[in-house]
């Protein structure tokens, strides 16, 4: 299976992504655990270009072409060998993240995003948990988490109340892929949702 962890920034997604992949190694699956952007060589070197410096560093556009590259690269390397072999895919942040960020918090280039994702990546999770909390708490916990990867966090609490609302917007337009999981509460209680999703 390939399986997605969305989200705004700071709802915990990356840390239920590793939650899962450990069980599911617990069960004795192959799992290969990655993100976006990144998750081979050439797409972490585009991630750097993309998630630091200034908020306004690229416009959208420029942003959705860098994103599709990293995720090309990403998919050739990575995700589809892993698939081929028989493995399951855990991916940190898929496609549905740039329709989110880019194609609608950052100007309505909805279309262009998907015509972009049609002609250069083609594919989609068999499931995408969306980790669901409030922009304001997931935001403060991205703030204490410091570090240099704060381009979109940077953008405000404006932004990532937009990003919320994208997010849930996608999982009733793709309701047969994508869950909302509430991301409240210890890590051990929202992976039991997310397990009990699966
Ligand atoms: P991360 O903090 O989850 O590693 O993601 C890095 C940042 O990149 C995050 O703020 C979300 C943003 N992003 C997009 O804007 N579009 C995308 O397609 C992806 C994969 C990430």
């Amino acid at each position: 299976m390939f399986i997605s962890f969305e989200g705004i920034d700071g709802c915990g997604k990356s840390t239920q992504a590793g939650l899962l992949a450990e069980a599911l190694r617990s069960a004795g699956h192959d799992v290969v655990l990655t993100r976006e952007p990144g998750g081979s060589q050439g797409a972490e070197e585009i991630r750097r270009l993309l998630v630091e410096g200034h908020g306004e560093r690229w416009s959208a556009e420029t942003e959705c072409l860098l994103f599709t590259a990293a995720r090309r690269d990403h998919l050739e390397r990575t995700i589809r060998p892993a698939l081929a072999r028989g493995g399951t895919v855990v991916t940190d942040r898929f496609a549905d993240s740039t329709r989110v960020y880019q194609g609608a918090a950052r100007g309505d280039l909805r279309d262009m995003v998907d015509r972009l994702h049609a002609l250069m990546i083609a594919t989609e999770p068999d499931r995408t948990f969306v980790i669901d909390l409030d922009a304001a708490t997931a935001l403060a916990r991205g703030h204490a988490r410091g570090g240099v990867e704060d381009r979109f966090e940077s953008l405000g609490l404006g932004f990532q109340e937009r990003l919320a609302r994208g997010f849930r917007a996608l999982a009733l337009e793709y309701p047969d892929r994508v869950r909302l999981i509430d991301g409240n509460g210890a890590p051990e209680d929202v992976a039991a949702r997310v397990k009990a999703a699966l």
